[in-house]
């Protein structure tokens, strides 16, 4: 039986999951690069001791972990995911890892302060109904903080690379991932009810052997599994044949954080 809260949206397999061992190693890439602007998200949507967070597709944990030191021993986290693998060894007294489909899993309503989650929306066909269950999941004044990426910032990069992200978004519209997500993440946080409280976008501009080559690249091997959507071509070839001239710097994904605040608790107002 599907409880008032649990998804009923229809899961579809997370196209990494089959990565074996190289996928730690991305996700610590993805973390390494990613988490300074998680970090910042998070600080200015007003983390403090004491609150209840909720964290979705942890991967390797390391933001639920930076919440579990900002909480301190008064506040909680939730850390969860479909493949517990990288977070079954974190150890904090206030951090609690749990297995969780963020389609199908109960998520329990008006029950966290924080609720976060990073690069995992655009990979599930059925996201509109997540924000609302999450945003469903959130105490009265409390926060959604979501990241996600969009493609469309390749256009600030030179043509050759343009081609190669255009090619590589056909590729995920065919495996049921939006890489252009994050510009539809304001309207989506909006329609749930929740109070825009802030928007951003870091756009990354990145040379060859840079950390963010190294994690597109990455990225793409990982996807070589299934080329088969990639028009006939290894995407692997194909952006191992991009052109990185010394100094040159491109720029494929603008990364949207978008934070939203549902409404504050109503108070009963006092008998004249
Ligand atoms: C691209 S990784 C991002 C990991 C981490 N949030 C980060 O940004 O470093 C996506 C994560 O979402 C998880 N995931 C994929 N589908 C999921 C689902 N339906 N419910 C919960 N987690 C899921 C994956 O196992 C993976 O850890």
């Amino acid at each position: 039986m599907t409880s008032a809260f649990s998804g009923g949206a229809e899961a579809r397999p997370y196209v990494f999951a089959e990565s074996g061992e190289g996928e730690r190693d991305r996700l610590e890439l993805l973390a390494r690069m990613l988490d300074p602007m998680h970090r910042r998200a998070l600080s200015l949507a007003g983390m403090r001791p004491g609150l209840r967070c909720l964290e979705l597709g942890s991967g390797t944990g390391t933001i639920a972990t930076w919440m579990a030191d900002q909480v301190g021993a008064r506040g909680s986290v939730l850390a969860t995911d479909i493949n517990l693998s990288f977070l079954k060894d974190l150890r904090h007294p206030n951090l609690t890892v749990r297995e969780l489909d963020v389609l199908t899993g109960d998520i329990p309503r008006r029950s966290f302060d924080v609720i976060t989650c990073r690069a995992l929306l655009h990979h599930l066909s059925q996201w509109e109904p997540v924000v609302e269950r999450l945003a469903g999941a959130l105490k009265p004044d409390g926060v959604l903080v979501l990241i996600e990426p969009d493609a469309g910032a390749a256009v600030l990069g030179d043509p050759e690379h343009q081609r190669f992200w255009s090619a590589w978004c056909h590729w995920g519209r065919m495996e049921g991932i939006d890489f252009r997500l994050g510009r539809k993440l304001p309207r989506a946080v909006q329609r749930a009810g929740l109070d825009l409280h802030e928007v951003t976008m870091e756009v990354p501009f990145y040379g060859g052997g840079s950390s963010w080559d190294e994690l597109y690249r990455s990225t793409v091997r990982a996807a070589r599994p299934r080329p088969a959507a990639w028009t006939g071509r290894d995407p692997s070839a194909a952006f191992e044949n991009l052109d990185r001239a010394d100094g040159q710097l491109t720029c494929s994904f603008g990364w949207m954080a978008v934070c939203g605040r549902a409404a504050p608790a109503t108070e009963a107002v006092p008998a004249q």
